[in-house]
């Protein structure tokens, strides 16, 4: 399992002070809190005693390269990639009993029920014979939050977060033409404000855990993947 070998502070960007990301404790808290253990809730959940899993979570707005990095840090540290919004379209795909609701939510750009949501992500980690999760695009809601805890129960040992002005998330989410239903003006305009008032508390809390790391996502791939590779390579 991959162990914390030394303290982490130097890998974090310091908080960029940008007007859409001013939740009250999220910034300098993290610095404080880096250098506290990670602490594992054990009880409860679908991980034994003898599995010890090694979760990541990824997190940030539309159009902020999550499942771009998720990609590579498959490719560079064999991670199984398990993203919420992929299971969810495939449920919509497969017009399971949940599809049509999935697919109204989605296009309005809320959030699916947890209910919904974390019994995918239970089956697909249920299936899977690895133990190092990068989760994505979850908990979307302290409601997500708090399902997971309560069902999955391994708390994520860190969380990327890829912090992105929301200028470049939208004209991100406009150019990539993946035919997806929600990548129009006005969905992207609900994921945002719903990134704002539900995820960024989410955020805000793992930042006050001091298992948050803030990962500037300007720049390019290459650039970006550079500076998740600090996280990682730091891990291993
Ligand atoms: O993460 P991604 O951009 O693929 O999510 C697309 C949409 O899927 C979200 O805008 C939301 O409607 C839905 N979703 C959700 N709950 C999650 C993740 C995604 O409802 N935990
Ligand atoms: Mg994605």
């Amino acid at each position: 399992m991959w162990r914390r070998v030394t303290s982490l502070s130097h890998l974090l960007s310091s908080p960029k002070s940008s007007p859409q990301l001013t939740p009250t404790s999220y910034g300098p808290k993290i610095w404080e809190t880096l250098s506290t253990e990670v602490s594992k809730k054990s009880g409860g959940g679908i991980f034994s005693k003898e599995r010890s899993p090694f979760i990541t979570f990824v997190l940030g707005g539309p159009g902020s390269g999550k499942g771009t990095q998720c990609s590579r840090i498959v490719e560079t540290y064999g991670f199984t990639h398990l993203s919420a919004g992929d299971l969810l379209r495939k449920e919509i795909t497969m017009n399971s009993e949940n599809g049509a609701m999935i697919l109204d939510t989605i296009a309005k750009g809320k959030i699916v029920p947890s209910e919904v949501t974390i019994k995918l992500i239970r089956k697909a980690i249920e299936s899977a014979e690895n133990d190092k999760f990068l989760i994505d695009g979850f908990p979307r809601t302290e409601e997500n939050r708090i399902a997971y805890e309560r069902i999955i129960g391994a708390e994520p040992n860190i969380v990327l977060f890829f912090d992105c002005p929301e200028e470049v998330m939208v004209k991100r989410v406009l150019s990539r033409n993946e035919g997806r239903v929600d990548d129009n003006i006005d969905t992207v305009k609900e994921r945002l404000k719903a990134f704002r008032s539900l995820n960024l508390p989410v955020i805000n809390h793992y930042s006050n855990k001091g298992v948050l790391y803030k990962i500037d996502g300007t720049g390019t791939e290459d650039e970006i993947f550079e500076r998740v590779r600090a996280v990682f390579d730091a891990w291993k």
